[in-house]
């Protein structure tokens, strides 16, 4: 598969905007946190270039870096990695969130994103890696099980009021 899962760059502008059009009617966090109405793409790539950094984070944030996953000339999903844990992550969240566009859902693109991702998160030095996600998301708890991942337990997110399932790849670090 020729897909490549990396962080976009000046020259990207346009992918990402035809991207973001995928997501019209959805929650538009499913494809970027950092863009906001009226802010230009130059600022957001500043935004993520300080976030990937640690640097100016908002109060809660940690370190992350948003790779997109790119598809024929077209942004088909993205991955968000948090460097580091906190208390909200470990609750929800976790290391890595994903999300391809309804078009292109059902044919590995997620898996494939995934895999790249976890390679990333090797290069940052991560070892055990957690991921959650709601307990009915089907397909999100099989990809993270084809990729070893082990359920440490179920939790309800009282906020949400949704049952998540926590996941490790790698050793389940003692709490
Ligand atoms: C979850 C999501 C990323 C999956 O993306 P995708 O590209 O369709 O996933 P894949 O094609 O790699 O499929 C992953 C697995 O789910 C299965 N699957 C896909 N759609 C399915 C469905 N509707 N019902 C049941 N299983 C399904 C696939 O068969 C595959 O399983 P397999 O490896 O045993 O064959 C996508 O549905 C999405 O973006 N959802 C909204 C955001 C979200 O929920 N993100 C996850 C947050 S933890």
């Amino acid at each position: 598969m020729n897909l490549i899962l990396r962080e976009l760059t000046a020259a990207d502008e346009r992918t990402f905007f035809d991207g973001f059009k995928e997501w019209a009617g959805e929650d538009p966090s499913w494809y970027t946190f950092s863009w906001k109405e009226g802010m230009s793409y130059g600022e957001m790539l500043e935004i993520l270039r300080k976030e990937a950094l640690g640097i100016e984070l908002a109060p809660g944030r940690v370190p992350h870096t948003m790779l997109y996953g790119f598809l024929d000339g077209k942004i088909i999903g993205r991955v968000s990695v948090r460097h580091t844990l906190n208390d909200y992550l470990r609750k929800r969240g976790g290391h890595i969130g994903y999300a391809v566009a309804p078009k292109f859902r059902g044919k590995g693109y997620a898996s494939e994103m995934v895999r790249q991702a976890l390679e990333f998160c090797k290069s940052l030095g991560l070892k055990s890696i957690m991921i959650t996600c709601s307990d009915t998301n089907v397909p999100s708890w099989k990809i993270i099980e084809r990729f070893g991942g082990k359920l440490e337990d179920r939790i309800l997110d009282d906020e949400e009021n949704e049952l998540m399932r926590r996941y490790w790849i790698g050793e389940i670090p003692s709490r």
